[in-house]
């Protein structure tokens, strides 16, 4: 039995059921692959991963053994993103009722290669095999995410893209690309050349002395989404309003309550007390700004920010006040919901759905998806009052945090400690939750804050392991730490073949 244990696959994250069969599937330069209906996407995403490592073209005549990749399954059966996977001595067979599900088929399939096989540069490996095996799996959440936060530090689009090859290893098909704030403006826009000019490059960062700067060319995102398509993700776009806006004023001043006074994109880190003024031209620049991201981001949601708003400025300014009072408001701090409703009528237009964070969602109209990111329980109260959620607690998804208490562990953001543990621990929709709320939890995703992340490895380090611990979290209805631990360790050698800088297993002192 523990030989038989051993030899199990230890996937991350956890398959449905998985049913070892005796025998292996010989992978090498003679090996067949063949598309079935609707699978073409699939099998390009096969064949890019697999056929340096197999040392064959994978064409569909070759003489050896076949892998058939076919998405003509039964969505009753399979569910919208399931997958079931035969793999015997002669052919591997990978069913799905939809691309996503072929998508995260062949990720398993991956998994299922010596961890060697991962590594860049491979090259052909002999006597590759796959074990014999059916696994039937399917999402708990739909929605399984990441956000990076590229506009504290900037990274470019080639690192991007790897963070999608990540995020989909691990089944995640959300990424949101926080692309601007009070530090930087990273998305070029029509009309507003100074954005990714002024706005994109400040001075230094919390007295560094040393400038930061970066924006992406429309084309580089444009790349980015279809990159991250064919992958099986999906980029949901933010622009931070009315708050965090600070870079966009250093561009345009006229944006801003105090037209009079040159800012600079900020040099510090927490919450900026310049906003966004509230006049008509202030909404003519957010619509203008979403229309672009609209046309380079095709996907369902923009997230609209809405966090993190002193209403400071708008107490100070009579033009303020003076909105205030015409839209029949009861003060300054009213106008950030109207702010927030007056631009995502403007989404919903577009046939969009606004995303916003949020405490209990009390101050967004029913339009909005919430992003619920202070107390778990906000995201009950904000689904019960009718909004769909996505369960963000920054206790249990803020991978700012530093990962333990251990004064050698890399600085992070104040305030707490964010285990793996923790992570794992996080549950998007407890069941003691009434079934209407449950109902509105789309899912869950972690998030990469970068004030303490400026290179890749710092990344890597902050989102690894703890974002294997999200995705299982997302992924599976199955809550087992141990079976976790198990499979993360086998996992780590994964990640040690793709080069990411994952926090070393043994720095893990949380019970495992
Ligand atoms: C946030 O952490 N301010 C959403």
């Amino acid at each position: 039995m523990s030989a038989r244990r051993a030899a199990l696959p230890q996937l991350v994250p956890r398959p449905h059921t998985l049913t070892p069969h005796p025998g292996r599937f010989p992978l090498g330069p003679d090996t067949a692959l063949r598309a079935g209906p609707g699978a073409g996407a699939a099998v390009a995403l096969l064949r890019e991963l697999f056929a340096p490592v197999t040392g064959g073209p994978l064409d569909p005549g070759a003489p050896g053994g076949r892998i058939v990749l076919s998405s003509d399954g039964d969505p009753a059966e399979l569910g919208a993103e399931g997958y079931a996977l035969t793999i015997g001595p002669d052919s591997v067979l990978l069913r799905a009722a939809r691309h996503e599900g072929l998508l995260h088929g062949v990720q398993t399939l991956r998994q299922l290669l010596p961890p060697a096989a991962l590594g860049a540069g491979a090259g052909p490996l002999p006597g590759l095999s796959l074990p014999c095996l059916r696994i039937t799996d399917g999402p708990r959440f739909a929605w399984r995410g990441a956000m990076l936060d590229v506009a504290r530090h900037f990274q470019p689009a080639s690192y991007v893209r790897r963070f999608v090859d990540l995020l989909a290893l691990h089944k995640l098909n959300v990424l949101h690309l926080h692309l601007t704030d009070d530090q930087g403006w990273r998305i070029p826009v029509p009309g507003y050349p100074r954005l990714t000019g002024t706005g994109a490059r400040r001075r230094e960062s919390e007295g560094d002395g040393t400038p930061h700067g970066g924006a992406y060319t429309r084309a580089e995102l444009t790349g980015l989404v279809d990159y991250a398509a064919r992958r099986g993700v999906t980029i949901v776009p933010e622009i931070e309003m009315p708050g965090h806006t600070r870079a966009a004023l250093a561009a345009y001043p006229h944006l801003g309550n105090r037209p009079d006074v040159t800012l600079e994109p900020w040099t510090r880190w927490g919450v900026c007390e310049n906003i966004l003024g509230v006049h008509d031209e202030v909404l003519d620049f957010c619509r203008a700004v979403l229309d672009e991201v609209m046309d380079v981001f095709p996907g369902p949601y923009v997230h609209i920010g809405g966090d993190e708003c002193p209403a400071t400025e708008w107490h100070a300014s009579t033009a303020a006040r003076e909105r205030a009072a015409r839209e029949g408001l009861s003060g300054p701090e009213a106008l950030h919901g109207w702010f927030m409703r007056t631009v995502a009528d403007h989404v919903v237009a577009r046939g969009r759905h606004p995303l916003g964070w949020t405490g209990n969602g009390a101050e967004l109209p029913g339009a909005f998806t919430v992003a619920a990111w202070l107390d778990p329980d906000h995201g009950r109260t904000a689904a019960l009052r009718g909004h769909d959620v996505i369960m963000t607690p920054h206790r249990s998804t803020y991978l700012d945090y530093p990962q333990s208490a251990d004064p050698a562990e890399p600085r992070g953001q104040d305030g707490g400690v964010v285990d793996l543990r923790g992570v794992y621990d996080n549950e998007p929709a407890p069941p003691h939750w009434e079934p209407e709320a449950t109902r509105r939890i789309l899912g869950t995703q972690a998030q990469l804050w970068t004030e303490y992340a400026s290179t890749p490895a710092q990344l890597e380090y902050l989102a690894f392991p703890r974002l294997c611990a999200l995705a299982d979290t997302a992924w599976s209805t199955h809550r087992d730490w141990p079976d976790f631990r198990r499979r993360l360790d086998h996992h780590h050698d994964r990640l040690a073949a793709l080069g990411v800088r994952a926090r070393p297993p043994h720095r893990d002192h949380d019970g495992a």
